[in-house]
Parts: C-alpha cells; sequence; structure tokens
C-alpha cells in the first residue's frame, strides 16, 4: 500500500499531512502521483499501473480525510 511505513510520505489518514495538499485540488495531487513530484516517483514506481488504478490508490490514501 503506498505510503503505508516511507517516513517522509503523507500517511493515509493524517488529515495534518494531507490538508496542505488537498488545497493544491485532486486534479493536481492526481498529476503527482502519475507523473512524479520532488520525492514521489512516478506511479510510485510501478509503470505498469495504469493511471485509472494510480487515481484509485491517490482515492484511497485521501479517503478517511475528505
Ligand atoms: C501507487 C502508489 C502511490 C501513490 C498513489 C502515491 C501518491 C502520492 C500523492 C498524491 C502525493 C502528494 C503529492 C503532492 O503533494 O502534490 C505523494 C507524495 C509523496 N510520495 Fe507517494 N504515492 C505512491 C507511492 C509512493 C512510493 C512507493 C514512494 C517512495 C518510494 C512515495 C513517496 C512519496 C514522497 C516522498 C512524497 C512527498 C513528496 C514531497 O512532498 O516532496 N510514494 N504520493
Amino acid at each position: 500500500m503506498p505510503h503505508d511505513r516511507r517516513r517522509r510520505c503523507p500517511i493515509r489518514g493524517n488529515a495534518e499531512n494531507w490538508e496542505p495538499r488537498l488545497e493544491k485540488g485532486i486534479d493536481t495531487l492526481y498529476d503527482h502521483a502519475i507523473n512524479g513530484f520532488q520525492a514521489m516517483p512516478p506511479k510510485g514506481g510501478q509503470l505498469g499501473l495504469s493511471d485509472d488504478e494510480v487515481k484509485a490508490a491517490v482515492d484511497h490514501l485521501l479517503e478517511p480525510v475528505l
């Protein structure tokens, strides 16, 4: 699961981690997850994932804080 144990990553369910990121808008977060952003690798390094699969993973990370 993305970001479960990695220290510098926003953690699922941690509103403090996600609030500043949500201000960028969900489409920006999808874009950053698919194409990479700073220390976040494109598609979490799983280049075999479809864009829709990566978006579903972002939705999963965000679901508890929406
Ligand atoms: C499919 C799995 C993954 C998804 C959906 C995902 C999604 C995201 C999203 C939406 C962000 C926020 C980007 C932003 O603030 O604009 C993020 C940040 C980040 N992710 Fe992931 N991620 C995944 C896997 C990974 C993996 C495997 C790593 C480590 C190798 C990682 C490392 C990071 C880091 C370090 C950040 C913070 C980037 C920064 O603020 O500089 N992610 N991720």
